[in-house]
């Protein structure tokens, strides 16, 4: 069933897991994620960024997708469709309009005054349909689609800060950014689960894990154990289907065919959600 959020986070936090949100970039990926969730009984959330939605067709070409396919596949576990980093109200309006049921208004660029003023904008349209909001403090580093933030302009995000935030705006749910990076990590990453906790005990709200690619396992699980209920993985699973694309091409040079190498892209991302499924802890919790 397409559903919001809250539900499926808030379960998530007394259940100590996190439900994944894997980010859809064509058809093979949603089909793929659509897949391994309901295989593995698990809520998902299937991310869609701004670039990403433009890419195959807008708003409402996405939810048309997402729906046909839920019922083509005979898929019964909660899904939400949900906007990556919206980057404007009217972008949030637009994708609620089409039927996203979850948006998130990255509001992390501006000073705190405005990023408030924005997502409690966001929110207050949000309620009347029930879909869920997500917002971002801090800024997290790395490359995603046209969202590129370097290393020096990456910010951990201050708890009094997310406080006021979370508490002014009413948002759902929470990303401060705490040292996570969008894309693949350098070295290893260093995540600020001082503060995590902090945050948490502040705000009460489940908190978000951006740039879920890469980061250890045991990393996962302390982020888990300090209420990180929602952790966004893209690029592994892109990385999984061009390593795919890539060795079924260099093998059969004459295929042309794109459901010969698509087919199995999707297979690979398929398997690559299910991992992270388990990881995370949210298989069998539909
Ligand atoms: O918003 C999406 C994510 O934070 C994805 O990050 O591409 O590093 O997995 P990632
Ligand atoms: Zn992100």
């Amino acid at each position: 069933a397409l559903v919001s959020m809250t539900g499926m986070l808030q379960k998530a936090v007394e259940g100590k897991y996190a439900v994944g949100q894997f980010n859809i970039n064509n058809l093979e990926f949603t089909q793929a994620i659509l897949l391994a969730a309901q295989e593995e009984q698990s809520p998902v959330i299937l991310g869609v960024s701004e670039g990403a939605a433009k890419y195959m067709g807008g708003f409402k070409f996405v939810v048309g997708m997402v729906k046909n396919l839920m019922q083509e596949y005979n898929i019964t576990v909660p899904v939400a469709i949900h906007l990556d980093h919206g980057s404007s109200f009217a972008n949030c309006v637009k994708a609620i309009h089409a039927g996203f049921t979850s948006v998130m208004i990255d509001g992390s660029h501006h000073p705190l005054d405005e990023n408030i003023a924005l997502t409690k904008k966001v929110v207050e349209v949000a309620r009347i349909l029930g879909v869920s909001v997500e917002a971002e403090l801090g800024r997290i580093g790395g490359q995603e689609d046209d969202l590129s933030v370097d290393e020096a302009d990456a910010m951990y995000a201050i708890p009094a800060e997310c406080d006021r935030l979370v508490r002014e705006t009413g948002v759902d749910c929470f990303a401060p950014a705490l040292g996570s990076v969008h894309g693949p990590y350098k070295g290893e990453p260093k995540l600020g689960f001082d503060r995590m906790e902090e945050v948490m005990k502040l705000t009460g709200v489940p908190l978000v894990l951006h740039g879920g690619t890469g980061i250890p396992t045991h990393d996962i699980q302390r982020a888990i154990s300090l209420g990180t209920a929602k952790i966004n993985v893209n690029t592994e699973n892109q990385l999984a289907s061009a390593a795919t694309v890539r060795k079924v091409l260099a093998e059969k040079p004459d295929l042309y065919d794109p459901r010969k190498y698509l087919g199995p892209a999707r297979d690979a991302i398929k398997e690559t959600v299910k991992g992270k499924i388990r990881e995370f802890g949210s298989n069998g919790k539909a």
